[in-house]
Parts: C-alpha cells; sequence; structure tokens
C-alpha cells in the first residue's frame, strides 16, 4: 500500500519545440528536438521539480504538416540512453509501439535502459493509431480493436522476457569460475496467437525487477490493457466531472485482473501557461495562438478526428452525431465532449488542436493553477499530471520554480527524492520474476 496521504506524481511531456505547436515561435523558445542539450536541460528542470519521470512520445513516421517536433527527432530510447548518463533520479519513459516492433527487442531495449540508468526505464506501450507508420514497415495498418488483441499478448512477452532471469543470477564465483546460475535463467518459452518467443533476453534481472509500463488509451480495448497491465496511464481530459468517471472507469475494473486500484497513477495532460498575473498569462497564450500555422492546425485536428477536416465548415458548431474515429478514442471522445458542451464551431477546434493538441490548456496565475491541480487531485480525478510545457525551457521554468513550491507547501508533493528508482517514486514495490515464484 502506498503511504498515506496520497501525494501528486508528475511527469513531463518532452517536445524539443514545445508542446504547443508553435511553441518554437515563442522569444527565447528552444528551436529543435534534435538538439541534445535543449534535452538535458529539459530533464535537468524535471529532477530540480523532483518530477517523477520525463516522457518521450514517438509515431514511427516524419509528420512534418502537424508539429515540428514530429518533423524531426531523435529515435526516444537512443535519446533515453544519452539522457541515463546525465541524470540520477527522474524516470525515462519512452513509447515503443505493439503493432510494428517486436517484443523481444522492446523488452531487450527497455531492460537495457532499465540497467543503464539505475532503474529508472518506462515503457509507453501504444498500439499507434495513425496509419502511417504501416507505410514503413511495408505493412496494412490493422484497426483498432485488432491492434489491442496484438498489444494485449506483446505486452505479457514481453513482461515475460523481464520474468526469465531471477534475482542473484550472476554469481561471478571467482574461486570456480562460474558466472551465472544456470538454476535462475530460464527460456519463456512463448507459442501465441501473434508471437512465438522463446527466451531469455541477453539482459540479467534489471534494477526495477520490472521496468514500469506506461499507457495511454481510454478506448475499451485501451482501458482493459491498462487495468490489466499498466503502472502510469496518460489521460486525455478536458472536464473535471469527465475526468473522475474516466478515473473511475479505469479503476474500479482493476479488481477484475487481481490489481488495486492504487497499483495505477493516473496522469492526465495539461498545458499550464503560467502568469504572475492573470493577465499575463492569457497574453501570453494569445501570442502563443497567434503564431499558430493554419495548415498545423488543420493537421493535428484532421489526425484528432481520423479525417480530413479541410472541407469542414468553419463557422458551423461540431455536430452531436460526429462518430469516433478508428484512430484514437482518447482525443476525440474528451475533444468533441467539450464541442458539445461548449457549443464549439470547428474554427473553435483548430484554436483547441493548435493549443495543446487537444490536451487540457490552463492559464492563470501560479495559485490560480496549483488550485486548479489540487482540486482535480482531491476529487479523485487523477494521481498527478502529465504536464506539458508549451515552450522549453521558459514554460517549463515557470511551472517548475512558480508552481511547484506551491504544491510542496500544501504537502501535496514531494520536497526531494526519497528513492532513485521510478517505482521507488510511485510508490510500487519491486516484483519478483513469475517464472520463478508463483
Ligand atoms: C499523453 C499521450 C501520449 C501518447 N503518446 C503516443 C505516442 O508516443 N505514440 C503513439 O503512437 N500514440 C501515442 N498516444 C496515443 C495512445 O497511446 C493510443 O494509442 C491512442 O490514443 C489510441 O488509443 P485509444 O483509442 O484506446 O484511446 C499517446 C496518447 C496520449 C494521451
Amino acid at each position: 500500500m502506498p503511504e498515506y496521504p496520497r501525494q501528486i506524481h508528475l511527469g513531463v511531456f518532452v517536445l524539443g519545440t514545445g508542446n504547443h505547436i508553435a511553441g518554437w515561435r515563442y522569444p527565447g523558445a528552444a528551436q529543435s528536438f534534435e538538439d541534445l542539450s535543449v534535452v538535458q536541460e529539459i530533464a535537468r528542470i524535471a529532477e530540480r521539480g523532483k518530477f517523477d519521470l520525463i516522457f518521450l512520445g514517438d509515431n514511427l513516421a516524419s509528420e512534418p504538416g502537424m508539429h515540428p517536433s514530429f518533423a524531426a527527432r531523435f529515435e526516444p530510447l537512443t535519446m533515453l540512453a544519452a539522457l541515463a548518463a546525465t541524470t540520477t533520479h527522474v524516470g525515462l519513459g519512452a513509447t515503443a509501439s505493439t503493432t510494428y516492433a517486436e517484443p523481444y527487442n522492446v523488452a531487450r531495449m527497455f531492460a537495457s535502459l532499465d540497467h543503464l540508468s539505475g532503474g529508472r526505464a518506462a515503457w509507453n506501450a501504444v498500439t499507434s493509431s495513425g496509419g502511417k507508420a504501416a507505410e514503413n514497415f511495408g505493412r496494412i495498418h490493422p484497426e483498432h480493436d485488432a491492434r489491442y488483441e496484438v498489444a494485449e499478448e506483446f505486452v505479457d512477452v514481453v513482461r515475460g522476457l523481464w520474468d526469465c532471469w531471477d534475482d542473484g543470477a550472476v554469481v561471478r564465483n571467482h574461486a570456480t569460475g562460474q558466472y551465472i546460475d544456470p538454476a535462475k535463467v530460464r527460456p519463456l518459452n512463448h507459442e501465441g496467437r501473434f508471437f512465438k518467443v522463446k527466451g531469455p533476453l541477453p539482459t540479467s534481472r534489471t534494477p526495477q525487477g520490472q521496468p514500469i509500463i506506461l499507457q495511454a488509451g481510454s478506448s475499451e480495448p485501451g482501458l482493459n490493457l491498462a487495468a490489466r497491465t499498466a503502472d502510469v496511464v496518460f489521460a486525455v481530459v478536458q472536464d473535471l466531472e469527465e475526468a473522475k468517471q474516466g478515473y473511475v472507469a479505469l479503476k474500479s475494473r482493476m479488481p477484475r485482473f487481481g490489481r488495486e486500484p492504487w497499483e495505477i497513477a493516473v496522469l492526465p495532460g495539461v498545458m499550464p501557461v503560467v502568469g504572475r498575473t492573470e493577465a499575463e498569462a492569457r497574453a501570453t497564450l494569445n501570442t502563443l495562438q497567434s503564431f499558430v500555422n493554419p495548415a498545423n492546425a488543420r493537421a493535428m485536428l484532421s489526425s484528432r478526428m481520423g479525417m480530413d477536416v479541410a472541407g469542414l465548415p468553419l463557422d458551423e458548431l461540431v455536430p452531436k452525431d460526429f462518430p469516433l474515429p478508428d484512430t484514437s478514442h482518447g482525443f476525440a471522445k474528451a475533444m468533441l465532449a467539450k464541442a458539445w458542451r461548449e457549443r464549439m464551431t470547428w474554427r473553435d477546434m483548430l484554436n483547441l488542436a493548435g493549443a495543446a493538441r487537444g490536451h487540457w490548456v490552463i492559464c492563470g496565475t501560479p495559485v490560480q493553477i496549483a488550485d486548479t491541480l489540487q482540486e482535480w487531485f482531491e476529487a479523485h480525478a487523477c494521481d498527478g499530471f502529465n504536464i506539458l510545457p508549451p515552450y522549453f525551457p521558459g514554460g517549463f521554468d515557470d511551472f517548475v520554480d512558480l508552481v511547484v513550491p506551491i504544491l510542496q507547501e500544501r504537502g501535496l508533493y514531494r520536497a526531494d527524492y526519497t528513492g532513485t528508482t521510478l517505482r521507488e517514486h510511485l510508490g510500487l514495490e519491486r516484483p519478483r520474476s513469475r517464472l520463478f515464484h508463483d
């Protein structure tokens, strides 16, 4: 069980050019997601703010129309390996696709990162919502629910491979010359509907036992996969009541899989636009919005809605019968519900997609932002937040230097790290190998 009172967990969504589509155009903002020094600075700020984790997404395709950081970026595991060397505490999370990767490779990469970082690795298991990746792998993009069927088995294979080594398998006995205790390493011998994987990995049991599993789907099959296997879930939210319902929808299905609700930390994405005054914050957001390239906003909204929105009547209300796309249910559900609630037009939707890509935006003074985060946390709408600074490094500095201290003073958030692994930050136990101990 976690120690009470509950504490807020914080992650940061890293996109070098900022989470706002036009963040890079803000005065003083970082210009590139292909610049190690930019990402290293973001990681330094995250550790100054005692963040649980930094998170790097990935799409397996260059998407220059949507967002500059989706056009040109490093392969995320490679970047995290570099960051492992310059950070000491913050968790290092990255996306790998269950539709386009192989479980053996994914298990090996994250096991390696867990060793390299001393127990800070986290895998964001995504099914790849957009079909663009298919063109790079000579494949046909499977439909939504079929992707999740593969994902269920994929995650089991990865976790099984992480369990092939028991603790204490590397004995290094100088007297006998024995390096490995063969009784503590087993093959997985997995033969399933989609994968056939013998194992073991050439990587011993990792510092966390199992690297942390992140997930971000909120469709029915997405919630089921998360309830069974995730440690952290990124939610898409736009409204407190809806967030509370989504939180219950996920946590209430965990007992079906023999898990306790506290074993998942739900972190909704939020873009905080911080100002010394409310007017200053509003002016910053207005400046950022004025920089949005309309073509980028259209491409982003098309991706979120799963169809080309170019021909839609900009000044008409978003219709009530607009269908959920086959791409990602999470974004579309939250954005459409907001549009219907607030009687938004398609032009308003373009503004929403252009700001935080469909995520929630809060704009205000440090106290106003801290109050809102506290309200959501105490209302059990979430267990913390995935912070999406609009631009780096200034937009992240503002949150860490102005909002985090208020959360700390209120006893809602750690004043310092009490452990060194991501599992410890999350209050999760280090699991024993199920292959050896179940
Ligand atoms: C915070 C956040 C980060 C995500 N990162 C990625 C990513 O890096 N790559 C990706 O293909 N999908 C990413 N997604 C999409 C989801 O993981 C998921 O595949 C998609 O939303 C479809 O799931 P659903 O229909 O169950 O909601 C992300 C979603 C959220 C909310």
